[in-house]
């Protein structure tokens, strides 16, 4: 039988309902972001939530420890307690658990302190990237992403604060490399909806990560992302590349117009639960150093067009015969190699690929 020319649309590669459910159950096996670094200090510990589970995040002598957030006793939250000589005091009957855990005093029983074998589960935790991340199992798969360009002097960073969105993690960070909706969405900013097709683009994977270089994008030349831009029009081609952190991360570099312009946009989206995210966005920019303000309020832009979007998306509700989306070959090349390594993580046969 003959295969015939590819169908231009197709349906292969879709998460239904029970893919969804097993793919989230396998997120526990990565590192997720919890927190931003300079916001765990010595005075006093954080509360984090990662699926489903809400964490106690502390740091002692610079070290970082991430404790299921209950105490043994009375099942208080430790986030409400205080970083007492080197232990994480619970704040309602004075526990102490020391850096792996364990109880080290109970002040209304003396007696017992130190001979008691009980203790609070502490997860794996690591900073990279000016983050805090977490695993929920005690052998994280992937590596933690990275982000070296917060040590090159010639950037500004900013930090946004962190948000939660309705929506599952892969469709957060989908969002970011889904490029036919910029033309749609972000018309006028990021795209013009009267010329949105997408040329092809190179999609490979690379150890833990998917990569992309994409472009040229039609971008507008009058928001702050452009400013310098070497063009005299309304509008000029943007080159995309990213790096897709498997399976939560992206980070984005897009050419700013004038040679040696830089910008990054790095976001790490945890799932606090099935259908919530929290997104934790770094910007950087080697250019218009003094113009936070401005790239503060494209952010926002940006986010209040593509939120009521991304939370409206569907498959997932409907019936299994129903939740096959349709892909476009080409355009949706980039979104369809991240669900297909989703998929294998949901199925449990992830591993990494061969660097090249
Ligand atoms: S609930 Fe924490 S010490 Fe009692
Ligand atoms: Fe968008």
């Amino acid at each position: 039988m003959s295969s015939g020319p590819e169908p231009a649309v197709t349906t292969e590669t879709h998460l239904d309902v029970a893919g969804e459910s097993r793919l989230h159950q396998h997120l526990r096996h990565f590192w997720h972001p919890v927190a931003f670094s300079a916001d765990i200090t010595d005075d006093q510990p954080v509360q984090g939530e990662l699926m489903g589970e809400r964490l106690a995040i502390w740091r002692h002598d610079g070290s970082i420890r991430v404790f299921r957030d209950l105490c043994r006793h009375r099942g208080a939250s430790l986030a409400l307690g205080r970083i007492d000589q080197g232990c994480l005091r619970c704040a309602y009957h004075g526990w102490a658990y020391d850096e792996s855990g364990t109880v080290v005093d109970i002040p209304a029983r003396p007696d017992l302190s130190g001979s008691l074998n009980v203790g609070v589960e502490s997860f794996p935790a690591a900073e990279s990237a000016g983050l805090v991340w977490a695993c929920l199992d005690p052998e994280p798969k992937f590596p933690v992403p990275e982000l070296p360009v917060l040590e090159d002097r010639d950037y500004t960073h900013l930090f946004y604060e962190p948000y939660d969105w309705r929506c599952s993690m892969a469709r957060r960070l989908e969002n970011y490399f889904d490029f036919s909706h910029f033309a749609h969405v972000h018309h006028g900013v990021l795209g013009d909806r009267n010329d949105a097709a997408i040329a092809d683009y190179s999609v490979r994977r690379d150890g833990g990560e998917i990569r992309i270089d994409a472009g040229p994008f039609l971008e507008f030349t009058d928001n702050p992302k452009n400013k310098g831009v070497a063009t005299s029009g309304e509008t000029y081609e943007a080159w995309k590349r990213y790096r897709i952190f498997m399976p939560n991360t992206m980070l984005l570099h897009s050419s700013a117009g004038s040679e040696g312009q830089d910008y990054t946009l790095f976001v790490a989206v945890a799932p606090v639960e099935p259908r919530r995210s929290r997104c934790f966005t770094i910007q950087s920019r080697n250019y218009a150093l003094d113009q936070d303000q401005e790239f503060r309020d494209l952010q926002a832009l940006i986010l209040e067009q593509d939120k009521p979007v991304v939370e409206s998306q569907r498959p997932e509700e409907l019936p299994d015969d129903l939740a096959a989306e349709m892909h476009v070959k080409g355009a949706d090349a980039g979104t369809l190699e991240y669900r297909r390594w989703l998929i294998e993580i949901s199925n449990g046969t992830y591993q990494l690929a061969p660097a090249s």
